[in-house]
């Protein structure tokens, strides 16, 4: 297969996790014979130094000539602390969704045998953990109507939903659930706010397309509570924009370390695919940011281009790494690798799925990874 993937791996660590992702993907196209191409341009803090503007007109171009999106991270420290500027990084993820028409962000949660250790929580609690979350991302609080008061002394921002918009996330994310436990659970808020009122009842009446799925109606705070005690309890959720910015990172916590969690986002036409971890900036090239989520989220662009076995062999490589506990000290802080071996370790997994015997020592003295 031919596949145009356009890189933006942004700002921080994007960069040098996002080039291990692309080792994985080019292991893949030698192994299995295709043909990625991939074509970078700039996005967020980097964007706005050299451009001026955190999504340049070149970079949507490069994606919308592209068959897919592979992204990294985005912000920046000094924008942070300066809430005084109109142009900020996190402008240029938000349009670039809104400019592809994604709307549905998906986000795995799956704890791992291997890294119960790494959990903060009890391992009966999180053992076998499985959660699918579908995050609506193409409206609500983040694209309303907003502003400022003259004076600058009050603000406001608008959180609205269409049922549209509603349904359409809702019908993924209960077809999604027929191939899992059949099981969705909505949270909302909707014993305060309008749109979640829309959303229940929107929710309600799609729900009647899938019989055999189980709703489940859950308020936000509720489930903040429900998802560090009984995580298990949960398979696929359906959200709000913002409601589900904080329950997938909240969920992200469970799995051990936030570096692993990967992305998918999901339109009619086009498709990104990003780790759910920030810019992480005092880790910026110290070779200790885990390239797993970026890895990870290969995996899921694979998957969704029907790459079924290519997606497997990714998968069988992080697992694989996960098990030798090859990683980056976020996971293993007594012995850890670095970001770059831990994308060597992977894609010369890929290339030698029968090696098993890989001589370990050698990757610790930064020697090839196979004898
Ligand atoms: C995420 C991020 C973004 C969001 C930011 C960078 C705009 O936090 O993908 O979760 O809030 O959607
Ligand atoms: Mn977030």
């Amino acid at each position: 297969m031919k596949l145009k993937i356009a890189v933006l791996s942004g700002d921080g660590i994007g960069p040098e996790v996002t080039r291990q992702a692309i080792k994985a993907l080019k292991a893949i196209a030698e192994y299995f014979k295709h043909e990625f191409e991939f074509n970078t341009a700039l996005v967020g803090a980097i964007a706005i130094e050299k451009t001026g503007i955190p999504l340049p007109a070149e970079t949507l171009k490069v994606c919308k000539e592209s068959d897919t999106v592979l992204f990294g991270a985005i912000g920046s420290d000094t924008f942070d602390k300066n809430p005084y500027q109109d142009v900020f990084p996190e402008q240029g993820l938000l349009q670039l969704r809104h400019d592809l028409g994604l709307y549905a962000n998906i986000r795995p949660v799956i704890v791992y045998n291997y890294l119960l250790d790494n959990s903060p929580l009890k391992k009966e609690r999180v053992r076998g953990t499985n959660i699918l979350i579908y995050r609506e991302i193409s409206a609500g609080v983040f694209y309303g109507k907003k502003g400022s008061s003259k004076d600058g002394t009050a603000s406001f921002d608008t959180f609205n939903y269409t049922q549209s918009q509603i349904s359409r996330i809702s019908r993924a994310a209960f077809t999604a659930s027929l191939s899992r436990r059949k099981k969705v659970t909505l949270i909302d808020k909707s014993n305060v706010l309008e749109t979640s009122r829309l959303w229940r009842k929107t929710v309600l009446e799609v729900s009647k397309e899938f019989p055999e799925v189980e709703l489940d109606l859950m308020y936000v705070d509720k489930a903040a509570e429900k998802i560090i005690t009984t995580p298990k309890d949960f398979d696929v959720i359906v959200t709000s924009n913002l409601i589900g910015d904080f329950i997938s990172e909240q969920a992200s916590a469970l799995v051990g370390s936030k570096g692993i969690m990967a992305s998918a986002s999901i339109g009619e036409k086009y498709s990104l695919f990003e780790p759910i971890h920030g810019t992480y900036p005092s880790a910026i090239q110290k070779g200790i940011a885990n390239p797993t989520g970026a890895i990870l989220s290969a995996v899921l662009l694979l998957k969704h281009f029907g790459l079924a076995k290519e997606a497997t062999a990714i998968k069988k490589a992080v697992i694989k790494a996960m098990q030798l506990q090859l990683t980056t000290p976020d996971l293993n802080a007594v012995n850890p690798i670095t970001t770059e071996k831990v994308g060597d370790f992977i894609a010369d997994y890929i290339l030698n799925p029968d090696l098993t015997d890989m001589n370990i020592e050698n990757i610790y003295l930064g020697q090839s990874t196979i004898i």
